[in-house]
C-alpha cells in the first residue's frame, strides 16, 4: 500500500495507473475509521481496479466553535484497516499541503446549503465542496464513494460534480449502524455511556416517523411536532432540526405523497449527531 503526503506524488501515481488503463475509486474521509468508512472502501473496491483512501481533517469545513481541534485521530489503526482491505494508496496530506499560503479559491453552492445542517453550520458545505473538488483534481478518480449518513453532503457533492463537469461517478452508500441503531460516526467517541443512550433518540425518531407514515399520516408538520416533543423529553438532547423534505432539493414538504427524506440533527451535550432515512409512503 502506497502512502502519499505530497499532492505531486499522489497525482503522478494516478497518472501512471491511468496510463495502464486502470480505473480509480476515491474514498474521502477525515480518518478515525469505523465500519461505515470501511463499507465505503469495500464498495469502492467493487467499482474499480484501484482504490484510493484519503484521510484529511479539513479545517475549512469546521466553524469557529466546532470540534476541529478535538477531532479524534488514530492514524496507525486507520492505516492497518486500509492495509487489511487492500487499499492501493492512501493520500495523507498536511493542512499546509492542501491550503498553501495565499489560498483564496473556494467552491460554494447557492441553494443546497440553505437547508438542514447549513443553518447551524454556515461555512460547512463551502469547505466540503472545496476540499472534495481539490481531491477530485488531485486523485482524478473515475468513481468516488460517499455515505448517505451525510445525505446533504452527498447531494452537495453530486451537484458540485455536475456543475463543475467532473467526469466522476458518485456513489451513495447505505448508513452503517451499531447493533442498537445508532448510526456509526467518528464523533460517537465523544459520548459518555449515558449520552450514548440518549443518542439513540435519532434512530428511534426515524422508527417513529416510519410508523406514523405507515399508519397513514401525511402531514409533515404533525410528524415534526411529535418528533420535537419526543426529543424534548430525552435527557441531555437538544434538537437542531427534524425535517421532512424533498430528497433532491432538500426543501421542506407539507404533504407526504412520494418518497421523502426524514433528516434530523440533535445535540447530545456538546456532540452533534445526525441521521436520516428515505421514506416511501
Ligand atoms: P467523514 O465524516 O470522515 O466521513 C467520510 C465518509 O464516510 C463520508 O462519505 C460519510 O458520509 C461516510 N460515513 C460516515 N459515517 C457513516 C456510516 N455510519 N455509514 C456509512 N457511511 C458513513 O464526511 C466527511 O468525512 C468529510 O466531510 C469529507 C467528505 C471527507 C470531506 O472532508
Amino acid at each position: 500500500m502506497e502512502i502519499f503526503k505530497k499532492t505531486s506524488e499522489m497525482q503522478s501515481w494516478s497518472r501512471n495507473e491511468k496510463k495502464q488503463e486502470k480505473t480509480i475509486c476515491l474514498v474521502p474521509t477525515m480518518g478515525y475509521l469505523h465500519k461505515g468508512h470501511l463499507s465505503l472502501i469495500e464498495q469502492g473496491k467493487k467499482e474499480s481496479d484501484k482504490t484510493v483512501l484519503s484521510i484529511f481533517v479539513n479545517p475549512t469545513q469546521f466553524g469557529e466553535n466546532e470540534d476541529l481541534d478535538a477531532y479524534p485521530a488514530d492514524l496507525k489503526k486507520d492505516l492497518s484497516h486500509a492495509e487489511e482491505l487492500n487499499v492501493d494508496a492512501v493520500f495523507l496530506p498536511s493542512k499546509d499541503e492542501m491550503y498553501k499560503k495565499n489560498f483564496q479559491t473556494y467552491v460554494e453552492l447557492t441553494n443546497l446549503p440553505n437547508h438542514l445542517c447549513g443553518f447551524s453550520r454556515p461555512v460547512h458545505f463551502k469547505g466540503v465542496a472545496t476540499i472534495v473538488a481539490k481531491l477530485f483534481n488531485i486523485v482524478a478518480p473515475d468513481t468516488a464513494v460517499f455515505g448517505q449518513k451525510d445525505f446533504q453532503q452527498l447531494q452537495v457533492i453530486r451537484q458540485m460534480t455536475a456543475d463543475m463537469n467532473f467526469n466522476i461517478k458518485i456513489i451513495g452508500a447505505p448508513i452503517i449502524r451499531e447493533n442498537d441503531g445508532l448510526a456509526m460516526s467518528s464523533r460517537n467517541s465523544y459520548l459518555s455511556n449515558e449520552q450514548r443512550k440518549s443518542g439513540l433518540c435519532l434512530s428511534k425518531s426515524i422508527k417513529k416517523v416510519k410508523e406514523m407514515i405507515r399508519n397513514g399520516e401525511t402531514d409533515a408538520e404533525t410528524i415534526r411536532k411529535k418528533i420535537n416533543k419526543f426529543i424534548g423529553g430525552v435527557k441531555g438532547a437538544k434538537i437542531d432540526y427534524a425535517v421532512i423534505c424533498d430528497p433532491e432539493t432538500l426543501a421542506n414538504v407539507k404533504k407526504i405523497e412520494k418518497e421523502t427524506l426524514f433528516a434530523l440533527a440533535v445535540k447530545i451535550g456538546e456532540t452533534r449527531l445526525i441521521d436520516n432515512e428515505l421514506i416511501t409512503p
